[in-house]
């Protein structure tokens, strides 16, 4: 069976009350059009309990930027995944490559996100990917297996099935260097194929989203591809009109 294509939008640190009901109202009205893929959006915390009533009955799916590992407590500044279930988010970005380089998530920490997440019954969308000065040095691939191996070595490689994974090179992450289609497709083919090594059957169901500067005018061609199974947008899914182009490009 096919899978099926799934754009899910990181709103990172960025909108306004105002410019985020804008922004919903603007995919809301093009949804129509989008006929293949699932849509999720991701706004920052702080505009969850505007976005749910907005897009609840819709097809639009509702995730998270972050989670804490911890459950409840005095832990100031974090949000635990109870909240965000409390607030109809149904999945969550974990280990993004931002919070690794710039707010020390290591490995462990990311692999503990993914399995307090999905304890919680969130679907965990987990970032894995490699910086320039790692593809430079032709360690791509190693890099990519210990980002994943982490998750696999907590919770098991079925834990997988529950999750989605997005490959995101660093260095195409808002720099507007896209991966090629068959650079990101050489990847997602290596990440599926280390799942394959421990159970054929999740590695043929579980979803791998491109991440990197996709834009309306990049997605088709990098969704066309065998192992890719939508993306994970940063900049373009800013813009409804954007965001929307990348939603309608899988065909
Ligand atoms: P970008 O970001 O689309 O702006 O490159 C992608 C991401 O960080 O998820």
């Amino acid at each position: 069976m096919a899978r099926q294509i799934l754009v899910a939008g990181n709103w990172k640190m960025n909108g306004s009350r105002d410019s985020v009901k804008a922004l919903v109202e603007g995919i809301k009205a093009g949804l129509g059009k989008v006929s293949k893929s699932a849509v999720t959006i991701c706004p920052s915390y702080v505009f969850l309990a505007d976005v749910q009533p907005m897009i609840a009955g819709t097809a639009i799916g509702l995730g998270a930027q972050n989670l804490s590992t911890e459950a409840a407590g005095a832990f100031t500044g974090e949000i635990s995944s109870a909240m965000l279930k409390d607030f109809a988010c149904q999945s969550v970005i974990v280990g993004h490559s931002e919070r690794r380089s710039l707010y020390g998530e290591d490995d462990a920490l990311v692999a503990k996100k993914y399995a307090v997440a999905r304890a919680a019954g969130l679907t965990p969308i987990l970032c894995v990917g490699e910086t320039l000065e790692e593809r430079e040095k032709g360690i791509t691939e190693e890099v990519v297996a210990r980002q994943l191996d982490a998750v696999i070595a907590l919770e098991g490689v079925a834990a997988l099935a529950e999750g989605v994974i997005a490959y995101e090179p660093v260095w195409a992450i808002g720099t507007g260097m896209t991966a090629s289609p068959e650079q990101a497709q050489d990847v997602h083919a290596f990440i599926r194929g280390r799942i394959a090594e421990r159970d054929a059957g999740i590695a043929d169901k579980v979803q791998i989203l491109y991440g990197g500067s996709v834009k309306g005018s990049n997605a088709a061609e990098l969704f066309s591809k065998p192992d890719i199974d939508g993306g994970l947008i940063g900049g373009a899914s800013l813009d409804a009109e954007d965001f929307l182009k990348i939603c309608c490009a899988a065909s």
